[in-house]
C-alpha cells in the first residue's frame, strides 16, 4: 500500500499575524524531521497569506490550506470566502464540513456536497470532516451517521474525483477534548469509509484515498493510530498550535 502520510493543522481561529509567522517559520525549519509525511497549515483565511509567505521564504514543500470556504466562485456574499480566492493565496487545501461548521453554523450534507464539488472545480484537495456525536455512538448509530455523512457529502463525485480527496474522520466526542477514541474504535470507522468509498467509486479508487483521523491526537497517541491499516494521518487541532507537537504527531506517521 503506497498512500502517503498526511498531517494537517487547523489552528481554526486562533493566534495572531506574528504567532502564526513564527509557527510556520518554527516548523518549516523542522520540517525534515518528518520529510515522509505531507504537512498542511490550515491558518485562519485573513492570515493565509501571512503563513504562504513565511513557507515560501523558507523554501518549504509545506502545504497551505483554508478551513471552509463557500461553494460559490463570486458575488454578493458578504463575508465569505471564495475558492478561487484560497487558490490565489496559494492554498492547495480546504477543510470542509468540519463539525464545528457542522453544529455551529448550520452546514448540511447537501452544502457541504456542493463545497466538495467547488473545491475540485477550483482545484484544491478538499479535506472532507465526519463524525458522530457522543449521544450517537452511545445509541449504536456511528455506522449510520456516518455512512449518511459520507454518501451525503460525496454524491456526484466521479472516481476520478474521490480519488483527489482526503477524508477527515472526527468523532466529535474527541474534539477539543483530551478524550481520543482508541485506535480500535477509529480503525473501525476508517474501514467503514474505505468500504463507502469503494461503493461510490471502486476497490482500486477507495485503496487510494487517504483517510485521516482527528479528535485530540497528540505526540504521545499519534503511534498507536499511525500503527492502523486505515489511518494515513491526523487532522490536528489544539496540538498543531505548537511546533513540538505538531511535529511529534508527522513523526508518528513518517
Ligand atoms: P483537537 O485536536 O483540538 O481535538 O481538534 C481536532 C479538530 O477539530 C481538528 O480539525
Amino acid at each position: 500500500m503506497s498512500r502517503t502520510a498526511i498531517v494537517a493543522g487547523n489552528w481554526k481561529m486562533n493566534l495572531d499575524r506574528a504567532k502564526a509567522r513564527e509557527l510556520t517559520a518554527a516548523i518549516a525549519a523542522r520540517r525534515g524531521e518528518a520529510a515522509a509525511v505531507e504537512l498542511v497549515l490550515c491558518p485562519p483565511a485573513l492570515y493565509a497569506e501571512t503563513v504562504g509567505t513565511a513557507l515560501a521564504a523558507a523554501k518549504s514543500d509545506v502545504a497551505l490550506g483554508g478551513q471552509n470556504m463557500h461553494d460559490k466562485a463570486s458575488g454578493a456574499f458578504t463575508g465569505e470566502v471564495a475558492p478561487p480566492m484560497l487558490v490565489d493565496l496559494g492554498c492547495r487545501y480546504v477543510i470542509l464540513g468540519h463539525s464545528e461548521r457542522r453544529t455551529l453554523f448550520g452546514e448540511t450534507d447537501a452544502i457541504v456536497n456542493a463545497k466538495t464539488k467547488a473545491a475540485l472545480a477550483a482545484g484544491l484537495t478538499p479535506i472532507v470532516c465526519v463524525g458522530e456525536t457522543l449521544e450517537e455512538r452511545e445509541g449504536n448509530r456511528t455506522e449510520a451517521v456516518v455512512t449518511t455523512q459520507v454518501n451525503g457529502s460525496l454524491a456526484g463525485l466521479s472516481p476520478a474525483d474521490v480519488e483527489k480527496i482526503v477524508i477527515a474522520y472526527e468523532p466529535v466526542w474527541a474534539i477539543g477534548t483530551g478524550k481520543v477514541a482508541t485506535p480500535q474504535q477509529a480503525q473501525e470507522v476508517h474501514a467503514l469509509i474505505r468500504r463507502l468509498l469503494a461503493e461510490l467509486s471502486s476497490p482500486a479508487v477507495a485503496a487510494k484515498v487517504r483517510l485521516q483521523y482527528g479528535g485530540s491526537v497528540k505526540p504521545d497517541n499519534a503511534a498507536d493510530l499511525a500503527a492502523q491499516p486505515d489511518i494515513d494521518g491526523a487532522l490536528v487541532g489544539g496540538a498543531s498550535l505548537k511546533a513540538d507537537d505538531f511535529l511529534g504527531i508527522a513523526k508518528a506517521f513518517a
